[in-house]
């Protein structure tokens, strides 16, 4: 119950960030779904949204938000979107939720991406909520046995397919010391579509909804 109080109040904190008369990207999850929520009450502001995920997309729809394609407006202004787990400078792991591909090309195509969540997504050392990989199902075996040798232990997520038709691992009891080199490596494999490590292009705000009230913590590097 606290958290869902937590994720609200960051959520709504996230609308001060909204430029009137922009097309914003939003994200997907719970805490977006709060997101959603407050942005009703300024939708006459914006032009319309970039979404993230086709749940996403049918919750815009429902409360009358113009949705855009990414290819018809190139990049936004404002990105915003949830984590499972985000450390001290700002990059994260996404992809509980399995959206995680196209919430990477917004967060690449995002002039300004605010992640915002409730402080028990807040880490030293990411890894311990397990890293969700998108991969195309053909090269589900090979992908295993190159991420068997990072460490960890992957598993297929059950009766899952993407929005774009692939397959999702999750590895479990990864200790990311090194979250760009990580991105690097997994990147690099034939197969995967996208890892769920959001380390090169992390957050440039964050927004922690706390027990004494929403932190703002700003990307300096
Ligand atoms: C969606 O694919 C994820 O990247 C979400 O951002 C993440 O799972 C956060 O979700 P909640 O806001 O529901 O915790």
């Amino acid at each position: 119950m606290i958290i869902d109080q937590l994720k609200q109040s960051v959520a709504c904190a996230a609308l001060n960030y909204i430029s009137p008369n922009t097309i914003i990207g939003i994200g997907t999850g719970s805490t977006i779904d709060y997101f959603i929520q407050s942005l009703d009450r300024i939708k006459h502001l914006i032009r319309g949204a970039v979404s993230s995920s086709s749940s996403t997309t049918r919750y815009l729809n429902r409360i009358g938000i113009p949705i855009f394609d990414l290819n018809e407006v190139g990049s936004v202004v404002l990105y915003v979107d949830g984590a499972d787990e985000v450390n001290e400078n700002l990059q994260m792991i996404k992809g509980g939720g399995e959206a995680l591909t196209k919430e990477k090309i917004l967060a690449a195509a995002s002039k300004q991406f605010i992640c915002i969540v409730d402080e028990s997504k807040q880490v030293q050392v990411l890894g311990k909520f397990p890293l969700p990989i998108e991969i195309i199902p053909m090269a589900c075996a090979y992908i295993i046995t190159e991420l068997n040798k990072l460490g960890g232990e992957s598993k297929v997520r059950k009766n899952v397919l993407t929005d774009n038709g692939n397959i999702i691992i999750d590895v479990y009891n990864l200790n990311i010391h090194d979250p760009i080199a990580m991105e690097k490596i997994i990147n690099a494999l034939p197969g995967v579509v996208t890892v769920g490590l959001f380390a090169k292009r992390k957050a440039d705000i964050l927004l922690v909804g706390t027990t004494n009230g929403v932190k703002k913590i700003i990307n300096t590097s």
